[in-house]
């Protein structure tokens, strides 16, 4: 199954750009790719409506489908994937994302109350910055705090909540969009004006790649992710406790009771955070561990073994397989840290796109990223950005099925 796994040293979307990110950028890769006007697409990809904004600004859907039937639907609020269809082990296709059809639906207030960010682009930072406050270069910055004490998924208002600039793009790699937003100085109490550009790439090899990049005017941390909620058994389908899940880390970031880590590095071994070896989501869940009691399940960050040798490629992270539809989900990264999130916080509140509710731990998040708080934390990797350098991440996640004599026997 490893076989060309996360081949993508090809550049997928990336590679055009060089150091720098902005318009110019932009028309350089249009000249490159087979990018479109605002009135044609590209084969394989087609835009629609998918209603406005309160303050009228439309928002677009994209369609955008590989040769082998797999399809994929983002509009250009939040970047979010809004759905995406897989075929299971007989060609049947199921649609494996958590999320909504209608715009009205990620704005309303029962889903602002639950915050459960699907399908979105994450920014500035994804996950926690600790009592919404970090010192760089000696001045202390205050960010707003919309979880408990804490600050997630970039404040009040992140990316998941802006309206993005998209453009449709065919290239020898597959089909896709390039996403851009620029983040005014000061925006949610971060410093530096930060102009972003992620793209989204769906190839013939089954592959959505995503790349990440940014750069700043002034030295601010930066930490983009993906945060689309995946049940391999289809969307509204119960609980992800019998998918089985592998996560190539020998160590994770134990965290407090707000879910902010406390600086350890912990080895996985002989806990309910070791899936070196593939383990049903739900076999250590109800372990009598305070890790798992304050997430409410697993909420964490995972440190990556990074195979030598790779370079700056993405390297395998995880792998998710649901036994009965044989689906599978590798993940492959550049990243250092992966966000494991069980999906503790839905309570079936919120009613999926098919008219099924989202209940308890009813998908999967797992969030490529640098490690939560690294502003606070000396001893983890940086995260900080500086007006000489270019932010670069690369995730793939690949999208695949196995015969059920081939799946691997859980704990
Ligand atoms: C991340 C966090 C979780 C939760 C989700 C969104 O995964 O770590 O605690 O906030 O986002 O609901």
């Amino acid at each position: 199954m490893t076989r060309h796994l996360f081949s993508l040293p090809r550049c997928l979307g990336i590679g055009l750009l060089g150091v720098m990110i902005g318009p110019a950028c932009l028309q350089a890769q249009a000249q490159t790719m087979s990018a479109t006007s605002s009135s044609a697409m590209p084969p394989g990809i087609e835009r629609s409506s998918f209603g406005r904004l309160a303050d009228g600004r439309e928002v677009d859907c994209y369609r955008i489908t590989n040769d082998n039937g797999i399809e994929m639907r983002v509009i250009n609020y939040g970047g979010i994937i809004v759905s995406l269809k897989t075929p299971d082990r007989t060609g049947r296709l199921d649609d494996i994302v958590l999320g909504f059809d209608s715009i009205g639906d990620y704005l309303s207030e029962t889903y602002r109350q639950a915050n459960p960010y699907f399908g979105a682009l994450i920014g500035r930072y994804g996950n926690r910055i600790a009592n919404g406050r970090f010192t760089l270069d000696g001045e202390t910055y205050h960010l707003p705090t919309n979880d408990g004490p804490n600050t997630l998924h970039g404040g009040d208002v992140g990316f998941n909540q802006r309206l993005w600039h998209v453009e449709p793009f065919s290239s020898a790699e597959g089909r896709g969009l390039v996403l851009t937003y620029t983040s005014p100085d000061g925006e949610q109490g971060f410093p530096g004006r930060l102009s972003t550009r992620v793209s989204y790439t769906l190839t013939d090899d089954n592959e959505l790649a995503i790349d990440y990049r940014a750069r700043t005017t002034r030295a601010t941390p930066v930490n983009l992710t993906q945060h689309s909620y995946f049940n391999l058994k289809g969307e509204g389908s119960a609980s992800v406790l019998d998918h089985e899940l592998m996560i190539n880390a020998s160590a994770y970031t134990p965290i407090d009771e707000t879910l902010i880590p406390t600086g350890e590095i912990a080895d996985v071994s002989g806990t309910p955070f070791d899936f070196r070896q593939p383990t049903l989501i739900g076999a250590r869940m109800g372990q009598k561990n305070t890790q798992l009691a304050y997430a409410k399940g697993y909420d964490h960050n995972f440190v990556l073994s990074k195979t030598h040798g790779q370079g700056d490629l993405p390297t395998l992270a995880a792998r998710v397989i649901e036994p009965r539809s044989g689906r599978v989900l590798e993940v492959a990264t550049t990243e250092p840290g992966l966000q494991f999130y069980s999906g503790n916080f839905l309570d079936g509140s919120l009613t999926g796109k098919s008219g099924r509710p989202y209940t308890h731990r009813s998908g999967l998040a797992l969030e490529t990223q640098h490690f939560p708080d690294s502003p606070n934390q000396p001893n983890f990797p940086s995260t900080i950005l500086k007006p000489d350098e270019t932010y670069h991440s690369q995730t793939v996640y690949r999208f695949s099925t196995t015969a059920s004599e081939d799946l691997p026997h859980a704990d």
